[in-house]
């Protein structure tokens, strides 16, 4: 069944994390109303993601945001094609929660349901947003995954590299918490390191002359924190800004060099000259003028998705699920919800230990 548009309508529930993402997306690549709830503020107190309170809040914001959501887009429940929700990976209190409500609109109006793997969102999203055609190359850096993947076309992922311990965006939080910053710490991060000298803090630039795509840093971490507890309160104060500009370059020179390695693998193997980058470290301006220099030497097509699409978003939930309807592939009211759900289940593991989807 079609709705009135002739497009089909496709409502998407992200719940995944500690945010709350609502939207309705069209066939033709219209966000016809997005709405986030985040309970950002209530874990800030704790200095990261509680995933028992995350998932109350899902609990309690959840039905009120699609109420919101729909009738910011002119949409009645019947008029939708279909539900989306993320079902992994991530913390598996909030999936329940957008799975459990994707599933009982589904059943209720008798319309397909979509599992859609979290990753393969942020994979896609360029599509959405630039109509982007396959392949294409997709560093991933959020506060939960850093990944280089090759987006070959839908369903079909090879991944690159990921980091064998923090995420990049951890790494900020880490750093951020240490100094006291709150939560989310990489935009505090990036506020002060703009009046910091980045050449003053020696850190090291993690796995920097190793030829693979992996990424690692937790030394990083360790290195910035022995270096910051050895200042007394007043130095702290005044040294704030340097250690950010110092953190913020150093895990931009990693980002960079995986990147580099690559974009000689997607050129080299498959002609790819297109590069895509998401998440939510990719609203950092410094690392995005940094990628921007790199993707200019490799005469590499960039692509970065507005910040709000860059995060987690429930348009970019709702964006796969059009991909897949469009190929008419929906799921089971079954489907049992991943906490772990690799995009390339057959990917080589990093060296070392502490392996992460
Ligand atoms: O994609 P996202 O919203 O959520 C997931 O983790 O899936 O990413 C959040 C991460 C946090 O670690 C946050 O500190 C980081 O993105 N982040 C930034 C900036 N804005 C958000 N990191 C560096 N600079 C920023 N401006
Ligand atoms: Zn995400």
């Amino acid at each position: 069944m079609t709705s009135h548009n002739s497009n089909t309508l496709i409502l998407g529930i992200e719940s995944s994390c500690d945010d709350t993402a609502i939207a309705v997306v069209s066939s033709d690549r219209q966000i016809l109303a997005a709405h986030t709830a985040s309970s950002a503020a209530t874990h800030s107190l704790h200095g990261g993601v509680v995933p028992e309170i995350a998932a109350r809040q899902h609990l309690d914001s959840l039905m009120p945001t699609i109420t919101a959501t729909l009738a910011d887009a002119g949409v009645t429940p019947a008029q939708l094609d279909g539900i989306a929700a993320t079902a992994g990976p991530g913390l598996i209190g909030g999936v329940l929660v957008g799975t459990m409500a994707a599933k009982a609109m589904a059943s209720a109006l008798s319309k397909p349901y979509f599992a859609v793997n979290h990753l393969e969102g942020h994979a896609l999203t360029a599509r959405l947003t630039d109509g982007l055609e396959f392949p294409y190359l997709l560093l991933l850096v959020s506060g939960g995954h850093t990944q280089l993947l090759m987006v070959h076309e839908l369903g079909r992922y090879e991944r690159l590299g990921t980091t064998m311990d923090d995420a990049a965006g951890e790494a900020f939080d880490k750093a951020a918490s240490l100094m006291g910053l709150g939560y989310p710490g990489g935009p505090q991060i990036e506020r002060l390191a703009e009046t910091g000298d980045a050449s003053s803090v020696s850190l090291p630039r993690p796995r920097i002359a190793t030829r693979d795509c992996h990424f690692s840093f937790s030394g990083l971490k360790t290195a910035f924190a022995q270096q910051w507890l050895k200042l007394d309160e007043d130095e702290q104060q005044r040294r704030a800004p340097d250690f950010a500009a110092s953190l913020q370059r150093s895990i931009a020179d990693a980002l960079v060099r995986r990147t580099e390695f690559a974009l000689q693998h997607a050129g080299d193997r498959y002609g790819c000259r297109q590069l895509v980058i998401a998440g939510g470290v990719a609203a950092n301006s410094h690392i995005r003028s940094s990628l921007t220099a790199l993707a200019a030497r490799y005469e590499t097509e960039l692509f970065i998705p507005p910040v709000w699409l860059c995060t987690d978003n429930g348009a970019m939930i709702a964006w796969v699920a059009q991909e897949y309807f469009a190929r008419g592939e929906y799921s089971s009211l079954s489907f049992a919800p991943r906490p772990r759900w690799p995009l390339d289940p057959g990917a080589e593991p990093p060296p070392g230990r502490g392996i992460r989807a």
